[in-house]
Parts: C-alpha cells; structure tokens; sequence
C-alpha cells in the first residue's frame, strides 16, 4: 500500500508475523519529512523494515539512523587498534584480517535476544547494512512479542504481571563469555539489569513479552526451580515460528528492527564464506510497564 503523505514510498508487508520492505527510497538522500514520518510509522506496525538495494556507505547510514534519535556508541571494539573514524558503527563479520577478526560475532548461530537487554538502559532499535553476504546461511530470524504477549496461555500471563526479570550481561549473543566476566554459574546471582517481564512500547502504547535472552535468566522473587520451570514455559511459547520472519540477506539491504517488541537470531555460516555488515543502534531508556497501557 501507498502510505499517505509520501508519494514514493510504498510498504509491502511480508505476510510473515512481522516485517515489511519498504520500496522507492533512496537513503543515500535525505528523506522529507512527510517520507520520514510514514517510514516511521511502518516501522511501528510492521516492527521490522526492509530497505533493499541501497548503496550506503557510513555517514549515509549514520545520517539515516540519527533521524529516529541520538545513537550509541559500538559496544564492542572487537577490531584492530586503529582509530575508528565512526565509533557509532559496529562491525559484525567473520572476516579475518592478518589472523585477526575485523568484527563481532563470527560465523556462529546466535540465539534469540534483544539486543543489551542487561543494560539498565535498552537501544529503540538497530539497523544493520549488508555490505558481503554468503551464498546460504547467516539469516536473521525476527519475531513478534507483542503476538507473543496476546497469545500467551491466560495461566502464563497471570504467572508474570507484575514480575521482573534478571538479564545475565556475562555473554554475547553468541553464547561466549565476555572479557573480564565470570562464568556464571547460579541465575540468581548473574550480573546484568532487571526489567519487567511485560513491557509497555512509549510510541505505540502496546505491551509486548520483554524476556532478553534465556541463559542466565531469573524471574526474581521466585525460588529458581520455579523461575526456570516459568522461563522455560514461557520461551517454549514465544520461540513458536508462527510468530518468526527470516531475513535473507543480499548485499544492498538495510534491515532495521524495533528491539521493544521484538527479538532476533543468526543462523550459522560457512566460516571460509565472508559475512560484513556495518551496525548502527539506537539509543533507549529503561523499559517500563505502564497499567494504563493497551490492554494485551
Ligand atoms: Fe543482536
């Protein structure tokens, strides 16, 4: 469909739970505003956009992603020592220079999360721009936790309204421990922030199932063996594919995901197949839950 107010932007919707390609754009150029606001829009309906066929290089990237808010800084400079001129961009590749990665991640499967959810405060969203993709392999699954919420078992949603979650900082997505982290060994005692279970989205007005990332997760307040069986129950239900789309990366595309209602995962890759993308998120606030939100 047309979205009113910007004659060149059409949104196809990709009929999966979640996700639609915006087509027409040329981010390179600076959207006008009515553009701008109704690729805003989309991205609050549709939670996960697809811009395809695009030649953006970092300022071009970092020009677009300011429009929604002020960036973080990468997280984690995983890159040689040498001056990064856009310390907003995260390099995620399993490209190796010299013996020594240029990026984050690898070639590994990484598991469903969103992104730095042990932070106190969460980024809005991310973008991330493919700029050397493998034949097969490295999709990008997204899934739907507002649906989550809504079809969540009415025992479940009773089990977690009012309940807080701990989110276990002490990995990567990819399951590895990061530098100057102990192994975490009782969830209870992992390091990382402590969010509502149920979140309120500030723009939509919409609650969506915030669980993080499963290692390490404690529902706080309950002994452990109930908040695991509890975690279980409730990630055996939100992992339901019915709620997932799959990106299938080709050079040119810039995927960008709403990380207060949704949560992402990596298929694995070839590790002689190269695999670069150029990351760049958006800074948030601490999740909250808000009685007076929409109902779910
Ligand atoms: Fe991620």
């Amino acid at each position: 469909m047309d979205v009113a107010g910007a004659k060149r932007v059409t949104v196809i919707p990709t009929g999966a739970a979640l996700g639609a390609d915006v087509v027409g754009v040329d981010l390179l150029q600076r959207l006008d505003e009515a553009t701008f606001k109704a690729v805003e829009a989309a991205w609050h309906e549709h939670l996960v956009l697809r811009f395809r066929g695009q030649r953006l290089d970092d300022p071009g990237l970092l020009a677009f992603a300011r429009r929604f808010g002020e960036l973080d800084k990468a997280p984690v400079h995983a890159g040689p020592e040498v001056e990064d001129p856009y310390p907003e961009i995260t390099v995620m590749s399993n490209i190796k220079v010299g013996g020594r990665p240029i990026g984050n991640l690898g070639h590994y499967e990484a598991e469903w999360h969103t992104d730095m959810s042990y932070n106190e405060k969460c980024p809005i969203g991310s973008l991330l721009y493919a700029l050397e993709v493998p034949l097969e392999g490295g999709d990008t699954g997204f899934s739907n936790m507002y649906a989550a919420l809504e079809t969540l078992p009415a025992e479940l949603k009773r089990a977690i309204i009012g309940k807080q979650c701990k989110h276990d900082s002490s990995r990567n997505s990819a399951g590895e421990l990061r530098k100057g982290f102990q192994d975490v060994t009782d969830p209870r005692e992992a390091p990382g922030a402590v969010h509502p279970i149920i979140r309120t989205h500030p723009a939509t007005r919409r609650n969506a199932l915030f669980l993080g990332r499963r290692r390490n997760a404690y529902i706080v307040g309950l002994p452990l063996k109930e908040s695991e069986d509890l975690l279980n129950k409730l990630w055996a239900h939100a992992s339901n594919p019915g709620f997932a789309w799959y990106q299938k990366w080709k050079v040119g595309d810039l995927v960008m995901w709403d990380n207060r209602c949704t949560m992402h995962r990596r298929d694995a890759f070839d590790p002689a197949a190269r695999r670069l993308m150029h990351r760049t998120q958006i800074k948030g606030d601490k999740p909250y839950f808000d009685p007076a939100s929409v109902a779910a």
